[in-house]
């Protein structure tokens, strides 16, 4: 019997999939829809220190092949969707939920970090380091010694299980040098990959671009996305401590795409584009095709095939 139950340190989950932070994920309601869906877990949207009402719109467009958005972090602010999480773990004892937050500068983060700390929240916390969509502001994690200080101050006040969200790396000196930093910290947990930032498209009937924000650059997700969110889960996969676990994000629109970021080495999945074109239905449809590919494949659980990538 196939069976997708996974877990990230001592936290279990009924199956690998949830929603990507940002979709699906903006209010109570949403992620209520998420919790009540065949997802196995569930992240919020990205709360910062006060609510934003993020770029102008239009700030999302489907594709053909995934989405493109310029948000700018739209959200309710970190009180709100902590408060949610801490009444959902009362009333979901069973089932481990994960908060995102961002700073919008690098001080932020421990002020977040020094919130939750104080909380009655025992969940798992996401640090997105990789938002691509704010004017003016870089995305951290691409600037190393930023990355290292922010961990730094994070991990001075922080006990709780804690990951980070990171960008698409696209050299291997990057990732050794990301993992150097990442293994010198108590972390749970990397999500890679965030969207590929500021990418550019056209509408051929107008030659125009399809969002407003940035002058249409925006983060793309979706199927363009899954051959980079493959290649930095093995890389990390390959870098990291064992007990770093990692949450592969990217292009993942059907079960076999799952298949693959667990052969790279995720413990977790989670989705975004495919959930905000195709809704929270999405998560037993990609249920049934994983246990379908798994069964064709003789793994009867995710530990039967997870990191076990084969190279020539
Ligand atoms: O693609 C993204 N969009 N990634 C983020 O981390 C934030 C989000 C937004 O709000 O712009």
């Amino acid at each position: 019997m196939v069976n997708l139950q996974t877990q990230l340190g001592h936290y279990h989950f009924a199956n690998v999939f949830m929603n990507a932070s940002g979709v699906h994920c903006m209010t109570t309601q949403e992620l209520d829809e998420v919790a009540a869906s065949g997802a196995g877990t569930l992240v919020t949207k990205t709360g910062t220190l006060e609510a934003r009402a993020g770029n102008p719109e239009p700030r999302f467009a489907p594709l053909q092949l995934g989405t493109i958005n310029s948000m700018g972090l739209p959200n309710q602010g970190i009180d709100y969707y902590l408060d949610y999480a801490i009444a959902f773990q009362a009333k979901h004892p069973e089932q481990p939920i994960f908060l995102s937050v961002a700073g919008m500068k690098p001080e932020d983060f421990p002020v977040l970090a020094q919130k939750i700390e104080d909380s009655a929240f025992t969940g798992l916390t996401e640090f997105n380091l990789s938002c691509p969509n704010v004017p003016g502001k870089p995305q951290i994690a691409y600037d190393f010694d930023t990355t290292r200080n922010i961990l730094q101050a994070i991990f001075a006040i922080f006990t709780k299980p804690a990951g980070v969200k990171l960008p698409p790396y696209f050299d291997l000196a990057q990732f050794d040098e990301v993992a150097a930093i990442l293994n010198d910290f108590p972390l749970q947990f990397i999500n890679s990959i965030n969207s590929l930032g500021n990418g550019l498209f056209i509408d051929p009937a107008t030659d125009t671009v399809l969002i407003k924000p940035k002058g249409g650059f925006g983060g793309i997700g979706g199927q363009y996305a899954k051959p980079i969110a493959l290649a930095n889960v093995r890389a990390f996969r390959q870098r990291l401590r064992p007990e770093i676990a990692i949450i592969g994000t990217g292009g993942v629109t059907t079960g076999r795409d799952a298949y693959e970021l667990i052969l790279c080495g995720a413990s977790l999945v989670s989705v975004g584009s495919i959930l905000a074109t195709e809704g929270i239905g999405v998560f037993d449809r990609l249920s049934q095709e994983l246990t379908a590919e798994m069964a064709a494949k003789g793994k009867n659980t995710i530990a039967d095939f997870q990191g076990q990538l084969k190279t020539l």
